[in-house]
C-alpha cells in the first residue's frame, strides 16, 4: 500500500496503535494475572481499563476518516509481547517475576508513548484540535502509568526481588 499525504500517514499511524491497544489489552490481562505484588495487579487492572478506553478513543477517530480499525497488525507490539511472555516463562521466583514484568511493560509504555506523542503531534499539524486532544489524553494516561510502574520498582517490588 502507498500512503500519499501527511493525513494518510496519520491515519495508518492510528491503525497501527489500535492494534497495539488491541493487543495490549490481551496482554494486561495475562500480566496482572501473573503479578503477585497487590499494588502492581491493581495498577495492571486499571491500566487495562484505560487501554480498553483508548483503543475506543482511537476507533472513534478512526471512523471519522472512514478508516478501517484493523487494517494493520503492529509487528513491533507483537514481538514485545512475545519477548514479555518468554521473560515470564524464565522468571520463577515471585518477586523477580514482579520485576520482570515491569521491565516489560516499561518497554511497551514507552513504545506507546512514542507513538502517542507522534499521532498528537499530527493531528495539531493537521489542525485535528479534537482527535489531538483525545490522542493527547492517551498519551497522558501512558505516562502515568509508567511513573506508576517506575515508583513501584523503585520502592517495593525491586527492593524485594533484591532481598529474597
Ligand atoms: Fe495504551
Amino acid at each position: 500500500m502507498e500512503i500519499n499525504s501527511f493525513k494518510d500517514m496519520f491515519v495508518a499511524e492510528l491503525q497501527e496503535l489500535a492494534d497495539v491497544e488491541a493487543q495490549l489489552a490481551d496482554a494486561l490481562l495475562r500480566l496482572a494475572g501473573a503479578a503477585s505484588h497487590p499494588a502492581l495487579k491493581r495498577a495492571l487492572v486499571h491500566h487495562r481499563a484505560e487501554t480498553v478506553t483508548q483503543r475506543e478513543r482511537l476507533l472513534t477517530i478512526l471512523d471519522k476518516h472512514g478508516a478501517n480499525p484493523t487494517a494493520h497488525i503492529d509487528q513491533a507490539m507483537r514481538a514485545l509481547v512475545t519477548e514479555t511472555k518468554k521473560m515470564l516463562t524464565m522468571l520463577k521466583a515471585d518477586d523477580l517475576r514482579d520485576a520482570g514484568l515491569i521491565a516489560s511493560a516499561q518497554k511497551i509504555e514507552h513504545y506507546e508513548i512514542a507513538a502517542y506523542g507522534t499521532a498528537a503531534a499530527l493531528a495539531g499539524q493537521l489542525d485535528l484540535r479534537d482527535e489531538q486532544k483525545m490522542l493527547h489524553l492517551s498519551l497522558e494516561e501512558e505516562k502515568r502509568f509508567d511513573l506508576l510502574l517506575t515508583r513501584l520498582a523503585k520502592n517495593e517490588v525491586n527492593p524485594d526481588a533484591l532481598a529474597a
